[in-house]
């Protein structure tokens, strides 16, 4: 889709519908756009809101052909809620509201007026809406698409720039996330993340098997031995031109399991299928990167991606295993559906040899955060209170929601093996605490923030801005935590 900025009256903005923001109650008596609208139209905005057809209600459209004074074939309103309650957020939404209804009208252009403060995030949300998970689809007629999206107003080149190019990233990792189990094996997923590198001008760089197995990566290994596909470790690399905080080396962690069957403690066949996003962490710190070689933070940022498939098998690991992680400590794999936390342990303090200085890893971790929280709030997990808070502080500025969880020594209990130095799941209780709680013994001092997204990353019924489908969640606020630095 492309996005354009047509600083023009609005009678001139060129598109197949012009959208103006209507608020409850809103009354084109007062001065601005709707106003000057109704008067072109003779009425049609006061009629509209009097025939109780539209109320401002957020996300409530009304369309009018053909309208007298105007350029553009239609005229739309949409509904933006209560006034005093609009904002960024808000914003995003509500373009992602316009493109997706107005899409399935055949709208090929869009220009919306929008407050010049929202800009990036108008950007943002018209391409959040405009993305459809339909890549393999092959009936191009059933493919709706706007091919134009455009503000009207004074809007600035960078907001446009910056709306792009975080939209399109985070889309990025929707069409990864969404790829199946098939077509994205970790081999693949390494390709994907190369190619992203080479467009974006970063380095990167792929450990396979034998370089892991050297290095002493045993608690990937033994996640990965069930499948036939081969593991890897995705390395991608950021360094400023000059850079302000001096010594900060930030290490974003995703967890890439391009499909979790459970392994031997295989899982129920229903729903299994959304198990081809459990890399959805792992293709967010690559939108990141993508994100942030256009942004450019001022900071080092490293982002690794350990990426597997757990699958059952011949040479699958079993229930008891006991593995050695590459920070020496050796785990009982009590249950081999517990996987992400056994790859992120050794790619976390594969990130503290690399010389990270502030880790933050982002992973459809466990079930149990979606019992805690549902499906609106990430869960967010630290062992440092000021990193927490950038973390917690970005999520706000990126309008994503992330609710702060504890991590107490008494959860530790619940990991304690009689064989080795640690075990891989606690009980029923605090499920998400203890997944947690294990990944906290891998990082050693380094300041960590983890972010479990299990409840968040998938969109189960399509809503009136974002698609079914994986959501892309966490992507913003990890451009925002490294731009804020
Ligand atoms: N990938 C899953 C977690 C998950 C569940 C993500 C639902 C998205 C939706 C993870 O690997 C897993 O299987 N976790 C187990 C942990 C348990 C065995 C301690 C879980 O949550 O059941
Ligand atoms: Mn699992
Ligand atoms: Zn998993």
């Amino acid at each position: 889709m492309e996005l354009r900025i047509q600083n023009r009256p609005i009678e001139e903005a060129d598109a197949d519908v012009l959208v103006l923001p209507a608020f409850e109650k809103d009354a084109p008596r007062e001065a601005g756009v709707l106003k000057q609208a109704d008067q072109l139209t003779a009425g049609w905005v006061e009629e509209v809101y009097a025939s109780g057809e539209f109320t401002g209600k957020f996300g409530e459209i009304a369309l009018l052909h053909r309208p007298a004074g105007f350029a553009a074939r239609r005229l739309a309103l949409a509904g933006c809620g209560k006034p005093g309650k609009f904002d960024a957020a808000q914003m995003r939404k509500i373009a992602g509201t316009v493109v997706r209804n107005l899409k399935g009208r055949s709208v090929r252009s869009i220009a919306l007026v929008a407050d010049v403060a929202y800009a990036a995030e108008a950007f943002e949300g018209a391409l959040l809406g405009e993305f459809e998970p339909d890549r393999y689809k092959t009936d191009e007629t059933e493919k709706k698409s706007v091919e134009v999206f455009s503000l009207v107003g004074a809007v600035d080149e960078a907001a446009l720039a910056r709306g792009r190019v975080i939209g399109e990233s985070q889309n990025f990792t929707r069409e990864l996330a969404n790829e199946p189990g098939n077509r994205l094996p970790p081999f693949v997923l390494a390709e994907r993340a190369r190619a992203m590198a080479a467009g974006a001008g970063l380095e990167c760089e792929v450990l396979d098997q034998d370089r892991m197995r050297q290095l002493g990566m045993g608690a990937l290994l033994g996640v990965a031995q069930g499948s036939a596909e081969p593991p890897c470790m995705i390395v991608v690399r950021y360094r400023p031109e000059k850079p302000a905080a001096e010594g900060v080396h930030l290490g974003l962690i995703g967890k890439g399991v391009t499909f979790d069957t459970g392994g031997i403690s295989i899982k129920p066949s229903e729903r299994m299928e959304e198990m081809r996003a459990d890399m959805a962490g792992g293709a967010a710190v690559l939108a990141a990167m993508r994100a942030l070689a256009v942004l450019k933070p001022s900071i080092a940022v490293t982002a690794l991606v350990p990426a597997v498939e757990n699958m059952p098998g011949g040479r699958a690991q079993r229930p008891g295993d006991i593995v050695k992680s590459l920070s020496g400590k050796t785990i009982e794999v009590l249950n081999t559906d517990a996987e992400g936390r056994l790859i992120l342990a050794d790619a976390l303090t594969y990130a503290t040899q690399l010389g990270c200085t502030h880790l933050v890893d982002v992973a459809t971790l466990t079930g149990a955060i979606a019992v805690a929280l549902g499906n609106v709030n990430a869960g967010a997990f630290s062992n440092h209170d000021a990193l927490l808070e950038r973390v917690l502080g970005a999520g706000r500025a990126a309008g994503e929601k992330i609710w702060p969880m504890p991590l107490d020594e008494e959860y530790r209990e619940q990991l304690k093996s009689v064989f080795a130095d640690i075990q891989n799941i606690g009980t029923r209780y605090g499920g998400a605490i203890t997944a947690a709680m294990f990944l906290k013994e891998f990082v050693g001092e380094t300041p960590w923030a983890h972010l479990d997204i299990a409840g968040t990353d998938w969109v189960a019924e399509a809503k009136p801005f974002l698609a079914k489908g994986p959501s892309g969640v966490a992507v913003r606020t990890l451009i925002h935590l490294a731009l804020a630095w």
